[in-house]
């Protein structure tokens, strides 16, 4: 464990992964300065306040929905983008609210969601060799030496980008979009009649009816605030160091350090060295920290990581994003759970169920299968439940668009489809149906989990 005084910058003293090359070291230094002197995008009090609510799924009352782009992008940045995303994640919490009986927390990946960890940091393009794309926040994509060359104003513009994004988020959701009267409202975002269209109406019916009884009853959903608005919060992996130390800001009450540019950060499962920056960075800041678990993370690493980033044990301070791929959670997973167990420590135990499962279709695109997505899902909560431990969230890579990128669902894309809208910057997304079947069934793996939590409670006292 690390007793070394931590700073803002003190990341740079340690062995740093998946840096930019930047060409321009002054204009870089003065981008770091200039945003430094911004505004902060998030506020330390919000991110309290998400840190107590990961706290109730830590502890077994609540679920953790966490999603968004795998990269946002400077092109799509548009007002039907943000909203088609967050109709479909309030479609989402709705089913897991309603049909799986568990309050949800809402966090997107978004408002900040820019750089990209890369396996490799070049790459042959028609013969030439150019350095990788590493997310608009650094280059662009075009495939050009030009383009891809590390240009730091882009920082400039993913912090504008970041505080419009956040600043129509915080308008959706407290001011009457994310109204439960609204409920069928959000059906508008159906092309045709699915599946899951119609299961989503059924849904939105029978909470329309309730809200009708509670009316008829004398309560007036009106004067409840959580009838009417949501708490929405945001994430993103820490991975660009510079202009995550930038927006780091000493909270005026606490007088802690805290990120500035979203209310969770996560560590991503290429940058999680117990000695490297991004640790040393994300131990130092108060926020909700998010920790990637690959299939490569062994339980003594793990409880390594544990006690360098939540020393305290502070309750919601930690959420293990697993990602370890269908085939791999029930060997690798219950080590994890039990060092944890063994220690006292309760995290939130999170399921990312995209990033084991990404493969290359036959005509090159790379894709991951439904299937393969379920099954990973399906396998963390029976894990969880031979452990006797909570299965408290999922992490997705999803949009509220009809995109053709992963493959299957039940109006299923095919691999023959994968080139009609196939429009990531980076990993395949679930469609806003995909999202919506993958939320029905976990509801109701949620709602197994209590049947057989309250099974296992002593019987009442006579
Ligand atoms: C991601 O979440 O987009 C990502 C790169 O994940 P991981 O670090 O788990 O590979
Ligand atoms: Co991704």
């Amino acid at each position: 464990m690390t007793s070394e005084r931590w700073a803002p910058d003190s990341w740079r003293q340690k062995p740093v992964q998946q840096v930019p090359d930047y060409p321009d070291a002054a204009g870089l230094a003065a981008v770091e300065t200039q945003l430094a002197g911004f505004p902060p995008l998030v506020f330390a009090g919000e991110a309290r306040k998400l840190k107590r609510a990961l706290a109730k799924v830590a502890a077994g009352d609540s679920f953790l929905l966490q999603g968004g782009d795998c990269a946002e992008s400077f092109a799509e940045h548009s007002a039907d983008n943000i909203r088609d995303f967050f109709r479909a994640f309030l479609q989402m919490a709705v089913v897991l609210t309603f049909a799986g009986a568990s309050p949800v927390v809402k966090l997107g990946r978004i408002a900040g969601q820019f750089a990209k960890p890369r396996s490799s940091p070049t790459e042959t393009v028609d013969g030439v060799e150019l350095p990788i794309y590493r997310g608009d926040i650094v280059n662009d994509n075009a495939a050009t030496p030009e383009a891809r060359r590390p240009d730091p104003r882009r920082q400039i513009e993913a912090y504008r980008q970041s505080a419009a994004t956040l600043n129509l988020l915080r308008a959706f959701a407290t001011g009457g979009y994310a109204n439960l009267d609204n409920v069928d409202r959000w059906m508008l975002g159906f092309s045709q009649d699915s599946a899951q269209s119609s299961r989503y109406r059924e849904l939105a019916d029978r909470i329309s009816e309730t809200l009708a009884f509670m009316r008829a009853i004398g309560i007036d959903p009106e004067l409840h605030p959580e009838m009417r608005t949501t708490d929405f919060y945001t994430s993103h992996e820490a991975l660009l160091l510079g202009y995550e130390q930038a927006m780091t800001r000493v909270d005026s009450t606490s007088g802690e350090p805290y990120a500035t540019s979203g209310h969770m950060v996560w560590i991503g499962d290429r940058t999680r060295q117990p000695d490297g920056a991004h640790v040393e960075y994300a131990r130092g800041i108060r926020n909700p920290i998010g920790l990637k678990c690959g299939p490569s993370l062994t339980p003594d690493g793990l409880l390594e990581l544990a006690d360098i980033l939540d020393p305290d044990r502070e309750p919601g301070r930690l959420t293990l994003i697993c990602r370890f791929g269908a085939s791999k959670v029930t060997e690798t997973m219950p080590g994890l759970v039990r060092a944890m167990k063994r220690e006292g420590r309760v995290p939130v135990w999170s399921c990312d169920p995209m990033h084991g499962n990404t493969i290359k279709a036959g005509n090159g695109y790379k894709t991951r299968p439904f299937d393969q997505i379920v099954g990973e899902i399906r396998a963390f909560f029976a894990v969880h439940q031979a452990e006797g431990t909570h299965a408290g969230g999922l992490h997705l890579e999803m949009t509220g668009k009809n995109v053709t990128e992963c493959t299957g669902g039940a109006r299923p894309v095919t691999d023959l489809d994968l080139g009609d809208r196939y429009h990531t910057f980076c990993d395949p997304r679930l469609n806003a149906d995909q999202a919506l079947e993958i939320a029905f069934m976990t509801a109701e793996l949620i709602k197994r989990e209590r049947v057989a939590r309250t099974a296992l409670l002593p019987a009442a006292a006579e």
